[in-house]
């Protein structure tokens, strides 16, 4: 056998990563303080030091996500990774679901609940969900849910409460004990601003009695929670066994951000990123520009829909901005494409400096973009 493939042309250029303003629904700007943390020597998966960076993080999340919970952890993956994990432990096939769609994670939750191994009995299905699902930040529309008495009506029905905080955890009021939330995640790369890879997850008491009572193994190896808490030093077991190699780096830089959050304090970030969004919002109205949300209180502070601008071609406005301004904003997600354009300012984006760039970048565009005669 001899090597007939040459080495490819490509890869003899260096590599060139242009600066952007990352001011779309994620993932947003990553400070040169989190890209540091990260480019730190690799160590092994099972180092004691990283084991020591590990439990760290474990006590972040904890205080981010308002929680006590020891099954508390990051799986190595993006927010869809936690989702499947939330769901793939807490549900067994021929149980239901309930899902409140308000947007695409709600449709995706749903999507995965479906999957064939967990509709294989379908036809025996209890009448009771034993878990529902909520989108507390729905990044496509814009909507902000709210959650109290939720996690309690739940319980009522010995239901588990699942709540997805990928766009919301951070910019955005929400106590996961408080509120009764049994399972609840997000991702590593919006408010936090560190790189997409790491999504902080967290299970109470109540998530862990059904799913370590389980009749039968989840259907994935890599998200099984016997497995996760064991590596992540949750189950109190003596020692950790080798599960998956965990990616470090992107530990080290997940530590750093939950270290800037603990730092400034959840109150201060919340109340920035409301101010920021009431700026932005008052901005936006100003321009003549229409809010998706209407009601103000349901308005996602972290990520805004703006009605797409009537005649527009809204790919057209976000290309002039991207090429013009060097700032990404993005168009509709699921059901909101071609209805909304969405501006996201998250963790250390979320200023009134960025809501200045982002409105000019906007007012820019409406002048210079093609409009019909509609
Ligand atoms: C991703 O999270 C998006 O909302 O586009």
């Amino acid at each position: 056998m001899s090597v007939s493939i040459p080495p490819p042309k490509c890869l003899k250029k260096p590599l060139t990563v242009p600066h952007r303003l990352m001011f779309g629904p994620g993932p947003s700007n990553v400070p040169a303080r989190i890209l540091q943390a990260g480019a730190n020597p690799v160590i092994g998966h099972m180092h004691e030091e990283t084991f020591e960076i590990m439990s760290d993080i474990k006590s972040g999340i904890q205080y981010m996500f308002q929680t006590r919970n020891i099954m508390t952890l990051a799986v190595s993956g993006t927010g869809h990774t936690a989702m499947e994990c939330a769901i793939f432990n807490a549900v067994e096939a021929g149980e239901s679901v309930l899902t409140a769609v308000n947007g695409i994670w709600g449709e995706r939750a749903a999507e995965m609940i479906t999957q064939p191994n967990l509709l294989r009995e379908l036809p025996k299905l209890p009448n009771c969900p034993v878990v529902f699902f909520l989108a507390h930040g729905e990044s496509s529309t814009g909507v902000l849910h709210p959650l109290d008495g939720i996690g309690e009506l739940c319980h009522k029905y010995d239901c588990l409460f699942l709540v997805d905080s990928v766009a919301s955890i951070g910019g955005v009021p929400l106590y996961m004990d408080e509120q009764g939330i049994d399972i609840l995640y997000t991702g590593s790369q919006k408010v936090l601003n560190a790189p997409p890879g790491t999504a902080p997850i967290s299970f109470s008491e109540r998530a862990c009695q059904k799913i370590f009572h389980r009749k039968t193994k989840p259907i994935s190896f890599f998200l099984d929670l016997n497995w996760l808490a064991n590596y992540w030093g949750c189950d109190g077991k003596p020692s950790r066994i080798y599960h998956h190699t965990g990616p470090v780096n992107a530990f080290y830089s997940l530590r750093e951000s939950l270290a800037i959050l603990a730092e400034e304090s959840l109150e201060n970030s919340w109340k920035r990123h409301e101010k920021v969004a009431e700026y932005f919002q008052a901005g936006l109205e100003s321009m003549g520009l229409k809010l998706f949300v209407k009601e103000r209180k349901a308005r996602l502070p972290t990520v805004t829909t703006i009605v797409a601008p009537h005649g527009y071609n809204w790919k057209e406005i976000t290309n002039y901005i991207m090429k013009t301004h060097n700032i990404e904003i993005s168009g509709g997600l699921g059901p909101s494409i071609g209805l909304v354009l969405r501006v996201g300012l998250m963790g250390c984006n979320s200023s009134k400096t960025n809501v200045d760039k982002v409105l000019a970048a906007l007012k820019d565009a409406l002048k210079h973009c093609h409009k019909s005669k509609v």
